[in-house]
């Protein structure tokens, strides 16, 4: 029970395929009290019918480009559980056309609009979580792929919010430390997801990872859970601004 005493706040559940629900049951297996948020109405629903799997953790509302609702969420975490252990950010977004054909042909408002939901979003949070976790260290784990580091075809906008993000894990990192607060991400394999669905030829990529990866196998979301787990609870309590990989291994072949 790596987190037992523990209540942490994840943002990104869309659905029971969801990384974020991945690393929600494992740290909801370890002992955590969770607070989980939802974007918008649509995703309400599906988060509300699964949320009693999970005990019976806190819901919000909060769309991260909108600056009132991050301001709202944390008041209302701040009064409903005390405070935070840990956060959990593992959401992002581009327009779907942005995930297809040529990077050069990215849009300023598709730049604009991937940039500040994917990347932005987590100095927001980050920001306003940190209060939180006064006195209580804290641990905030987001998710990136290797399209940051590589070019992946058809990743593209996504690939440089993500090289943004990873930036933005070292710098907070650097910022929050002397507070006791980590910040780490993970850089998972491709999963079969609601916002992975969006990149053109996932499928392909999913197959191909399995066929060649070290361990010839496909990401599993429970894989990044345990991971996250890890991340989350003391056990890693000297690591931070980090990026580990759990990919099978994958990111370590040549021409990758
Ligand atoms: N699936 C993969 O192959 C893969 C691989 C590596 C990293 N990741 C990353 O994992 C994270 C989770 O994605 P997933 O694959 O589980 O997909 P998902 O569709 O289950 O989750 C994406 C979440 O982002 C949320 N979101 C989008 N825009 C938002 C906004 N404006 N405000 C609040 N929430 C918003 C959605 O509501 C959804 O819950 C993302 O950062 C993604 O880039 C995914």
């Amino acid at each position: 029970m790596l987190l037992e005493g523990k209540t942490g706040l994840v943002l990104g559940v869309a659905n029971n395929r969801s990384i974020a629900w991945g690393i929600a049951r494992a740290a909801r297996d370890a002992g955590a009290r969770l607070v989980l948020t939802y974007q918008n109405e649509r995703m309400e629903r599906n988060v509300r019918k699964l949320a009693p799997e999970l005990g019976d953790p806190i819901l919000f509302r909060c769309d991260v480009s909108n600056d009132a609702e991050i301001d709202a969420l944390m008041s209302g975490v701040e009064r409903e559980a005390g405070g935070i252990d840990f956060l959990v950010h593992a959401l992002a977004y581009a327009p779907r056309k942005a995930l297809s054909g040529g990077y050069v042909d990215t849009t300023r408002d598709a730049f604009r609009t991937t940039l500040d939901v994917s990347a932005y979003s987590l100095v927001a949070v980050a920001r306003g979580a940190a209060p939180l976790m006064k006195d209580r260290g804290g641990s905030i784990v987001t998710l990136t792929y290797v399209g940051s580091q590589r070019v992946v075809p058809n990743y593209n906008v996504m690939g440089v919010s993500k090289a943004a993000l990873e930036a933005s894990v070292r710098y907070l990192a650097n910022d929050l430390g002397p507070q006791g607060i980590r910040v780490n991400a993970i850089s998972a394999g491709p999963i079969r997801t609601l916002a992975s669905s969006a990149v053109s030829g996932i499928s392909g990529m999913v197959r191909m990872h399995a066929e060649r990866a070290p361990l010839r196998s496909a990401t599993d979301v429970s894989e990044v859970g345990d991971t996250a787990l890890f991340l989350l609870s003391p056990l890693s309590r000297g690591i931070t601004g980090e990026v580990i990989y759990v990919d099978g291994g994958y990111s370590t072949l040549l021409g990758t």
